[in-house]
């Protein structure tokens, strides 16, 4: 979690930093911070809270012409190592306040280190891991004897050998203008702008000055300055390393709001589109053949993914013959069997730790991997042997609508491809298909569930995992509590919280699964349920239960994934906009979830 910032160049650093840091708040809002080298002294503002919420000419000392400066670094926090606080927020600084870092990721030995340093004199202010940072380039730069002094280029480089764990790291020492970086498993992007340099998370921040980026690889230190950047291996000769540069085609326009209240909006309008270019990016020539060959595939991923991966593991085995064992990312490490065929990974942002760590964990097993990924240069890119790209674009509110549709495209059109025989292919005009859903009303739907702490989501067959994403969906941005289970479950104890105050959300769609959820939801309609249902409006079964339908026209299995899909996205949006929730940055949650 938590999103770094660095600048080098001729702007206001202050300006950049924090406009930048406005666009990875998604990563962590917890609190944030900026430093700048303003040459005569290293002016360090942190505080508790969202940017935001901050007018930002107190912020970056806008009044003080003291505190400007073209070298800065920032970050927006998610906390990991103590709370929420101005002393926690990043920047940290070591003793002398002459050097300040910012850090992304986790020092797994920083209490060992942190005991050490205290030990030699070392004064900590805050609970983090990340300040034995500070302190361990301080201890290098500037030993005790006074001999052997070292630059920052230098410590940096040493202190990368005494930390574990995973980090994307920038520092910053008074009077040096430059910024060193270094990462380990945490990702960091490198712009190259006209005059200016610039380290962030991720492209958002970057695009806004340049279309030309590096990806560094891990252990690699990088410095910029207003000249240039420089790059060596840790370890390695100092005569830099050659590096492809990547043009972007991302625009500065496509990460605004464009006039929607929320991102979230905004993305779930832009789906369409999404899927249209998702399914086209497979063809079965676009396909790895270890994936075309192989009988047995291992899906792992995370969340908002992994309902993608359970979607994707019911169409392949009713379509194919070939065998699915779903993992989630979390709890992989702990699974003894072996990974026998291919194991396909899935990550929107391809940062997620766990996920990353499912592809590493295949490899001990010899599988060739996959993942599915809507980062270019994300760690999963560099880590699996091919990757698909879902082509989503890029998706700012932490709530995954975009990127959950796309990656649908993806794997259904993988079903597709391996299919065995003739397949008549829904999926060419599904993009169509979800378009009336975006303009249905949602009044009838969210009045009925306004005062409800708690709710039941269900559905069976394919439908389950779709409501259990539409019930993670709700309760990530509206905080009421909402369970999905299969319906045929819900007797099986959980009947024994159903009331009048407990909605009932269900996908009740034409098919196989049609009778005996019709049989289910009259008997959450016995216990004094309020049902709103998804599905054909015209079905006479429904008029007579729902006490509200979502109409959704049956187009077969194929399109009602992603009609019904989209419909539980805007109904949870939909009620979390009348509980005035903060929808695009939830409480407590970050986009990507770069820690175990
Ligand atoms: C869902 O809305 C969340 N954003 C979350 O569940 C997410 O899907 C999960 O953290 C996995 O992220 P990834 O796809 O980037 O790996």
């Amino acid at each position: 979690m938590c999103g770094i910032i660095g600048y080098a160049g001729f702007r206001d650093a202050a300006q950049v930093l924090m406009q930048g840091l406005l666009l990875l708040e998604y990563r962590g809002y917890d609190s944030f911070g900026i430093a700048i080298d303003t040459v005569t002294d290293l002016t360090i503002m942190k505080r508790v809270g969202r940017i935001s919420d901050v007018k930002q000419s107190i912020i970056c000392g806008a009044e003080d012409a003291e505190n400007r400066g073209t070298v800065g670094i920032g970050h927006t926090r998610w906390a990991t190592h103590g709370p929420p606080s101005d002393i926690n927020a990043h920047p940290h600084s070591d003793c002398t306040k002459t050097i300040a870092i910012v850090h992304n990721g986790i020092i797994e030995n920083y209490h060992t280190l942190k005991e050490k340093l205290i030990s030699d004199g070392h004064v900590f202010s805050s609970e983090t891991d990340s300040e034995v940072i500070a302190h361990l380039i301080e201890d290098v730069m500037y030993p005790k004897q006074n001999q052997g002094r070292k630059t920052l280029v230098e410590a940096v480089e040493i202190v990368t050998d005494m930390i574990i764990g995973s980090y994307a790291i920038l520092a910053l020492a008074q009077g040096t203008n430059e910024i060193v970086a270094v990462r380990c498993k945490s990702p960091l992007v490198l712009g190259l702008g006209d005059g200016e340099f610039l380290f962030a998370s991720d492209m958002l921040p970057i695009i806004e000055y340049t279309d030309q980026v590096i990806y560094p690889d891990d252990g690699d230190i990088i410095h910029i300055n207003q000249t240039g950047y420089y790059v060596h291996k840790r370890g390695g000769n100092k005569t830099g390393v050659p590096y492809n540069i990547t043009t972007l085609t991302l625009s500065p326009q496509q990460v605004k709001k464009g006039g929607y209240p929320h991102y979230m909006l905004k993305e779930i309008y832009e789906e369409p589109e999404a899927l249209y270019r998702s399914i086209r990016s497979i063809t079965p020539d676009t396909l790895p053949k270890s994936l075309k060959d192989t009988q047995c595939i291992t899906v792992v991923a995370c969340g908002t993914s992994y309902h993608a991966g359970m979607i994707f593991s019911y169409m392949l085995e009713e379509a194919t013959s070939k065998l699915v064992r779903l993992e989630i990312g979390s709890e992989f490490k702990y699974a003894t069997s072996p990974v026998h065929g291919l194991l396909l990974a899935i990550s929107q942002s391809g940062e997620t730790a766990d996920t990353v760590a499912a592809v590493k964990r295949g490899r001990c097993f010899n599988a060739e991997s996959v993942a599915i990924t809507n980062v270019l240069g994300s760690s999963i890119t560099r880590e699996a042997d091919h990757t698909l790209l879902m082509h989503a674009g890029p998706e700012i509110s932490v709530a995954a609508t975009k990127s959950f549709i796309a990656q649908l495209g993806v794997l259904l059109q993988i079903v597709n491809c391996l299919h065995n025989e003739d397949f008549n292919n829904e999926l060419t005009r599904v993009h169509q298909a979800i378009v009336p859903v975006l303009s249905l009303s949602f009044d009838t739907a969210v009045d009925l569930c306004m005062d409800a702490e708690h709710m039941f989501y269900v559905g069976r067959g394919v439908f389950y995992p779709i409501v259990m994403e539409g019930a993670l969906k709700l309760k990530e941005i509206s905080y009421i509590h909402a369970e999905a289970y299969a319906a045929g479950e819900l007797k099986h104890g959980p009947f024994a919280l159903l009331s009048s105050k407990t909605p009932v959300v269900a996908v009740c769609l034409p098919g196989s699964t049609y009778a005996v959820m019709i049989g289910n939801l009259k008997e959450m309609k016995a216990r004094g349920t309020p049902l709103i249902v998804l599905g054909d409006p015209r079905s006479p079964e429904l008029i007579e239960l729902a006490d509200h339908i979502i109409p959704i026209k049956p187009e077969g299995t194929m399109i009602d994934i992603f009609t019904t899909s989209v419909a539980l996205q805007l109904l949870a949006y939909h009620i979390a906009a009348k509980l005035e929730r903060d929808i695009d940055k939830p409480r407590n949650l970050a986009k990507s979830v770069t820690v175990e």
